[in-house]
């Protein structure tokens, strides 16, 4: 059978050399007679993998020294509690910006632990856009800052990051790690699942600034503790071995695309090519405004209910699949990582075309 588009939020597709590369590789690994799967993660083929993977991963997204890279489990659902248990410190409030379902989530957690401010929420316009922030919004003494860079369900992004001063600023980036440029040294903490823009479900990617570990609530369990994790190199217990040599391959195969920068211009291109067409279209529309526009998930809707549930299906038999929007916003969403390529969403927009030159 043909490869589908895939348009899933996450899971979602992963580039289709570093499917080959990891089938080639299966069952012997680089001369090893065995598939990565069934390796101690103590042998030294092992832990050639999991340092190649940090290496590769600093170097994308350019990673200051005084920063940790960690491989975890547990999703980034794991890390909106890990967070506060590990840095709300004595200070026991925080301050969270809700633009939607997983800032939400984050804000659940983080109450378990002390007092949330909520800075400032999209919630009146159903999320579809991001609130501006200046600095003086933020409270000096609150132990962090924590944003959702993109926000999947709702498609929106922040085009900015905020200047929050002294204070770390924690950002979860589960669906735009590596989709787009970062300064490292402008975050605390980013935190990502890898099930999008990094590899398989199972891993989950922190990246710390050192001098924020170590001061952990009392009774945090040693799991939850940053600091085992910083201290065993991500090795206290056995890794998401497999995920971790997948996001290896990955890295690899972004590396020769041209890292982030030129990953960014290629996501830059592919969003226009679809919102130009959905501003333009008599049948389809976006529902983020444009300035807040995410370049990974983007949501639209057409005229009814009817033509919606239509045209997924449609598009399913086409072999664009995954394209049914959460039921929060309805109509559909296409998530575009890094790993869908131009074609399939050129591909998307002619089979759209030809959607709506049929029922318009
Ligand atoms: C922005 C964001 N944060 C958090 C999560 C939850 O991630 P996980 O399923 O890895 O816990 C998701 C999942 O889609 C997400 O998109």
């Amino acid at each position: 059978m043909a490869r589908v588009y895939n348009f899933s939020a996450g899971p979602s597709m992963l580039p289709e050399p570093v499917l080959r590369k990891a089938a080639q590789e299966m069952l012997d690994y680089n001369g090893s007679g065995q598939s990565v799967m069934e390796m101690s993660h103590r042998s030294a083929v092992y832990e050639k993998i999991i340092k190649d993977a940090e290496a590769l991963l600093r170097e994308a997204m350019r990673v200051p020294d005084n920063y940790k890279v960690l491989f975890l489990q547990g999703g980034a659902s794991m890390q909106f509690a890990m967070v506060p248990m590990n840095l709300m410190g004595q200070k026991k409030k925080v301050d969270i910006v809700n633009t939607g379902v997983w800032s939400k989530k984050a804000i659940t957690e983080a109450k378990r632990f002390g007092t949330v401010r909520v800075v400032a929420t999209s919630e009146d316009k159903n999320f579809s856009y991001i609130p501006t922030l200046e600095k003086s919004m933020f409270d000096p003494e609150a132990a962090y800052v924590h944003i959702t860079t993109n926000n999947t369900i709702f498609g929106t992004r922040y085009r900015s990051i905020p200047d929050t001063g002294a204070l770390p600023l924690v950002a979860d980036m589960s669906s735009n790690i590596l989709s787009e440029e970062y300064d490292i040294s402008k975050f605390g903490l980013i935190y990502a699942g890898a099930q999008k823009n990094l590899g398989p479900a199972g891993l989950t990617v922190v990246i710390i600034r050192e001098d924020l570990a170590g001061k952990p609530i009392d009774n945090t369990p040693t799991m939850l503790n940053y600091s085992t994790h910083i201290e065993n190199d991500s090795m206290f217990n056995t890794p998401p071995c497999y995920s971790i040599y997948i996001l290896k391959l990955v890295l690899e195969w972004l590396k020769e695309q041209g890292g982030v920068a030129s990953m960014q211009k290629i996501n830059e291109r592919k969003a226009a090519i679809l919102y130009e067409f959905l501003d333009n279209s008599r049948m389809f529309k976006a529902t983020v405004e444009p300035q807040y526009r995410s370049l990974m998930n983007v949501p639209f809707v057409a005229a009814s209910d009817e033509l919606n549930k239509e045209f997924i299906k449609k598009a399913d038999s086409a072999g664009f699949v995954n394209l049914k929007g959460h039921r929060l916003v309805g109509g559909m969403r296409a998530s575009i990582y890094n790993a869908m390529p131009e074609e399939g969403v050129k591909a998307l927009v002619e089979f759209m075309k030809k959607f709506e030159m049929e029922h318009v």
